[in-house]
């Protein structure tokens, strides 16, 4: 399902002009990270996706629906939203009744209720803490137990807000595998990072953000390589990345394979 964005403006009631006119195109089963400095607009513009918030001027569609005409539980069948703090969005007493939440809430029959949140326990390892209060769990597991009850509603697009931050890399490891398994269900994900690696290692296209505007939009490779444009919205690109540069490879490289790749070639 696409996204289009025309002409994004968008002010909050206290003045504050945080998009100052985005237009974008995200296609069906892309994978694709936000990058940019605290500010600069990233929560807000993906707060348009579900209706959360609307535009002041400008337009958002998902798929063929104008955000502005539906609500944010008929978008909810199209978008899921994992906030960037979990605890503005679990309410249920077990992990359990947290990731059936959702997918009931959408009115799909028991069986199917059954078998999405068991397949997004499973996807997230969950699997033996249905039982458990999400608030008896560790801040990393209530970050899965928040990723699991949307990838539960089984929509088309997911939305991450920083899903590593403060996560350890046993946790961004699991959560690099949940946006893997999503790619390769054709769903279009969209994290929004401060992590570089993370957003190196797992995403094919990068949109940096700068004060509410678009400052550079692309595969991964050519974004990263943009080393100068990146400092004016305070990203670094990947170590590898810039050591790269600095040994004159031809290519950008931004992980592993690609840096030995290129030491040998
Ligand atoms: N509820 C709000 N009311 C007023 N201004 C807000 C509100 N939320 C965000 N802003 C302002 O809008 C601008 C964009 O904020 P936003 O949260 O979208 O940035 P961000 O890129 O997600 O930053 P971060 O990396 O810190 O999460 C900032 O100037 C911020 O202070
Ligand atoms: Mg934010």
């Amino acid at each position: 399902m696409e996204i289009t964005i025309s002409n994004l403006q968008f002010s909050y009631p206290a003045g504050v002009h945080a998009l100052r006119g985005i237009s974008l195109e995200i296609n069906s089963g892309e994978q694709v990270a936000i990058v940019g400095q605290n500010g600069a607009g990233k929560t807000t513009l993906v707060k348009h996706f579900n209706g959360l918030l609307q535009p002041t001027s400008g337009s958002v569609l998902i798929g063929d629906w104008d955000t502005t005409k539906y609500s944010v539980s008929k978008l909810a069948r199209r978008v899921g939203y994992v906030f960037q703090n979990p605890d503005e969005q679990l309410f249920c007493k077990t992990v359990g009744e947290e990731v059936a939440f959702g997918p009931k809430n959408l009115g799909y029959d028991k069986a199917r209720v059954e078998s999405l949140a068991k397949d997004a326990l499973a996807m997230t390892e969950l699997s033996e803490k249905t039982e458990t209060n999400p608030y008896d769990l560790s801040a990393t597991w209530r970050k899965m137990v928040a990723l699991a009850s949307i990838i539960a509603m089984d929509t088309d697009i997911v939305i991450f807000d920083e899903p590593t931050t403060g996560q350890d890399a046993v946790n961004v490891a699991r959560i690099a595998h949940v946006v893997k398994t999503l790619r390769e269900r054709g769903k279009t994900v969209i994290t929004i990072t401060h992590d570089i690696d993370f957003c190196a290692e797992n995403f094919e296209r990068v949109i940096a953000l700068s004060q509410g505007k678009v400052l550079l939009d692309g595969q991964a490779n050519d974004v990263l390589g943009q080393e100068e444009i990146l400092a004016t919205t305070y990203v670094d690109p990947p170590q590898l990345t810039r050591l790269g540069k600095r040994l004159g490879f031809k290519q950008t490289v931004r992980n592993q394979e690609e840096f030995l790749t290129a030491l040998k070639g």
